[in-house]
C-alpha cells in the first residue's frame, strides 16, 4: 500500500495547493491513503474545524498537528469529537483528544477485498520545545497496542532536533512502518529505509508560500531579529508548493520497501 504524508500545511495558501495538487498525486501514485500535519493551517497558526473540513474535502484522510495545536480556541471542537484529528501524543492524562488511531482503508489499488488498517501516531519532541510527556517511553507503549491491531503504522514525530528525531526513528525501527518529522518546516535530504524496515525522514518541509521565512512575510523576521521587538508575521503569498513524502509499505509485514520526497508546484 502507498501512502503520501504532507508537511505542515501553512494557511490559506497551504490549503489550496493541498486543494489543487492531492487528486493528481493521488493518481499518479496510486495513494491509498493520505496524512497531513495541519497545525498552521489557520492563518498560519493553529486549526479550526473549518480549516480542517477543508482539508478533508481536498481528500486527506488523518491530519496530524504539534505544538500550534492550541492556536485558536475552536480547536477544542476538533479534540472533543473528529476521530480523524490527532494532537501529539504525549501532553499530560486528561487533555482531550488522542494521540493515536487506528482508520479502515478500502484500498482501491490494492487486489484485497476487505478493508486494510492504518495506525498513525502523533508524538511531539522536548528538545528545544515546550516540556512534555517522555516522547520515547510514551511511543513504545502505544506502538504496542497499535501492533496488536495493524502493523501497518505510520508516525509523524513533531520535533525539532534532528538528533531527537533520528534517535526516535532508530527507536521505533522495525515496530513501525514510518517516522517521518514536522515542525522545522525545512525539507531534509536524508530520507532513507532503516535496517528493520521502518521508512525515515528528518522532516517533511511545509506546505505553502516558500517565498517566506517558514511560511512568513520575510520583512516582519528580519525586522524581528534585527530589533527584538513583536511583530505581526503575515502568511506570505509565492511559490506556494506541497512538500512531503511518499511511502510504500508491504501490507503483510507493515515494513516500508520505499521512501520518496514530495516538492510540488500547482
Ligand atoms: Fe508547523
Ligand atoms: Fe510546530
Amino acid at each position: 500500500m502507498k501512502l503520501l504524508f504532507i508537511g505542515d500545511i501553512v494557511g490559506r495558501p497551504g490549503r489550496h495547493v493541498v486543494r489543487e495538487l492531492l487528486p493528481k498525486l493521488r493518481e499518479q501514485h496510486a495513494l491509498d491513503f493520505v496524512i497531513a500535519n495541519g497545525e498552521n493551517s489557520a492563518g498560519g497558526s493553529g486549526i479550526t474545524p473549518e480549516t480542517a473540513a477543508e482539508i478533508f474535502s481536498a481528500g486527506v484522510d488523518v491530519i496530524t498537528s504539534g505544538d500550534h495545536l492550541w492556536d485558536q480556541k475552536e480547536v477544542m471542537d476538533l479534540l472533543a469529537d473528529e476521530k480523524r484529528f490527532l494532537r501529539p501524543l504525549n501532553y499530560p492524562p486528561g487533555t482531550p483528544g488522542q494521540g493515536a488511531g487506528v482508520f479502515e482503508v478500502q484500498t482501491p489499488n490494492s487486489k484485497a477485498q476487505s478493508p486494510i488498517s492504518v495506525g498513525v501516531l502523533n508524538v511531539q519532541g522536548r528538545t528545544f520545545m515546550p516540556p512534555l510527556e517522555n516522547p520515547f517511553l510514551l511511543a513504545r507503549e502505544e506502538v504496542k497496542w497499535l501492533r496488536e491491531l495493524t502493523k501497518i503504522i505510520f508516525v509523524d514525530f513533531h520535533a525539532e532536533a534532528t538528533s531527537e528525531k533520528i534517535a526516535f526513528g532508530r527507536f521505533l525501527d522495525g515496530q513501525v512502518s514510518a517516522v517521518v518529522g514536522t515542525h522545522t518546516h525545512v525539507q531534509t535530504a536524508d530520507e532513507q529505509i532503516l535496517p528493520g524496515g521502518t521508512a525515515y525522514l528528518s522532516d517533511a518541509g511545509f506546505t505553502g508560500p516558500h517565498e517566506s521565512v517558514l511560511g512568513r512575510e520575510i520583512e516582519p523576521v528580519i525586522q524581528r531579529f534585527l530589533t527584538a521587538m513583536p511583530q505581526r508575521f503575515e502568511v506570505a503569498k509565492d511559490r506556494v508548493l506541497l512538500h512531503g513524502a511518499v511511502i510504500e509499505i508491504d501490507g503483510a509485514s507493515g515494513k516500508a520497501i520505499k521512501i520518496q520526497r514530495v516538492a510540488e508546484a500547482v
